[in-house]
């Protein structure tokens, strides 16, 4: 049976990329059919909106969606991630927001510490609502009475929700939920998060849980990754700790991340965890691990568990041999690296064959 799956460039640096696991993608020889999607900045420009009002259709029928990045210099910041990336995830509830935080065999780490195998977490954030539900306003524009106000919107499901997925994710890898919170400045929301995370932990009780104040985890991710497992997070928090995730496993190219809505039955939006990045766009040197990566979590989401795992092996061996780009210590194109993660591929899936 052959899947539907969207393809999603978007801008800058995004195409690159995508090219590059859709290149890996293509060499495990599955029956894919892939359907673009030119939404981004340009459709923008054009229609004066980041996607067609009809997106929803245009989304019938696939299993998932492999998205690069969407932000340009031409459009605000605010524009192109509320008109295409977070008007995906709350309307499609993709609610868990998953990024793996592994540093793999010959990538360069910042720290002096760690090497492989002492970084292994998984970052689970909140994708729907706390501080970016978009709710607030300003008044008063232009005067010095002027005033911003961003709620942050924490309810009893969307957070139950979240931390439950967490457990059960834990419950398959080393057994332990950390829970970032700032329940001690903050009243309301999380404390409530705490609470919920209290109850839920109850019916783990083969799992371990803690919860740490945010600023204090982040120092502790640097200090000493390896103690950490399974970390849940708000939206915001999440959104930080990943990048900083990110850099511990050798930098932004690298890391990858699935939007999905667990046992729900909408496509799940897979993306590497980077912006468009314009500063080096169309000068063909981004990293596509990222996106690579976030392609075997797509296959896994579409039920192509062991395609998945042949893709990731491929990905870990052309990062242990090489070629590299630059920013983990190589001067390979962006494209160069695609060939050699295709051609790993294509003759691992071979070999299994
Ligand atoms: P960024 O992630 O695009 O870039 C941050 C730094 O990482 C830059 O120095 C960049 O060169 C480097 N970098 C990023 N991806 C790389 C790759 N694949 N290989 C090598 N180096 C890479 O974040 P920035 O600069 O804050 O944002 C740029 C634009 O992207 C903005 O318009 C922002 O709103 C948008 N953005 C979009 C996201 C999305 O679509 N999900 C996520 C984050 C940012
Ligand atoms: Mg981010």
């Amino acid at each position: 049976m052959t899947t539907r799956v969207g393809l999603l460039p978007g801008d800058g640096v995004g195409p690159e990329v995508v090219a590059e696991a859709r290149r890996a993608v293509d060499a495990l020889g599955l029956e894919l059919d892939w359907t673009e999607l030119p939404w981004g900045s340009a459709h923008w420009h054009e229609h004066g909106r980041m996607m067609p009002d009809d997106w929803r259709e245009a989304l019938e029928g696939c299993g998932a969606v492999l998205m690069g990045a969407v932000g340009d210099p031409s459009v605000p910041d605010h524009i192109s991630l509320w008109g295409l990336i977070l008007e995906l995830r709350q309307r499609l509830d993709l609610w868990a927001n998953l990024r793996p935080a592994r540093l793999l065999e010959g990538i360069p780490c910042p720290l002096a510490g760690p090497g492989p195998g002492d970084v292994d977490m998984l970052f689970l954030r909140e994708n729907t609502e706390g501080e970016y539900s978009g709710i607030g306003g300003r008044a008063h524009q232009g005067l010095p009475s002027e005033v911003g106000i961003e709620t942050s919107v924490f309810t009893r499901t969307g957070v139950e929700r979240v931390l439950r997925h967490a457990f059960r994710l834990a419950e398959g890898r080393r057994g332990v939920v950390t829970s970032a919170t700032k329940s001690n400045a903050s009243r309301y929301g999380y404390v409530l998060w705490d609470e919920v995370a209290e109850d839920v932990a109850g019916e783990f009780p083969g799992v371990g849980y803690e919860r740490v104040l945010v600023d204090a985890l982040a120092a502790r991710m640097v200090r000493d990754p390896g103690s950490l497992d399974v970390v849940v997070a708000s939206n915001l928090f999440g959104d930080i700790l990943t990048d900083l995730a990110a850099a511990i496993q050798g930098g932004m190219g690298m890391a990858a991340s699935a939007n999905v809505a667990p046992e729900s039955g909408e496509p799940g939006l897979f993306e590497p965890v980077h912006g468009s990045a314009p500063d080096i766009a169309g000068q063909g040197i981004a990293n596509p691990a990222g996106a690579i990566w976030s392609a075997t979590l797509l296959l896994d989401h579409i039920g192509e568990s062991e395609a998945s795992r042949t893709l990731m092996a491929a990905l870990e061996d052309v990062c242990r041999d090489g070629p590299r780009t630059r920013d983990i210590g190589g001067d390979a194109s962006t494209r160069e690296v695609g060939e050699a993660v295709a051609a790993r591929a294509a003759e691992l899936s071979a070999r299994s064959r």
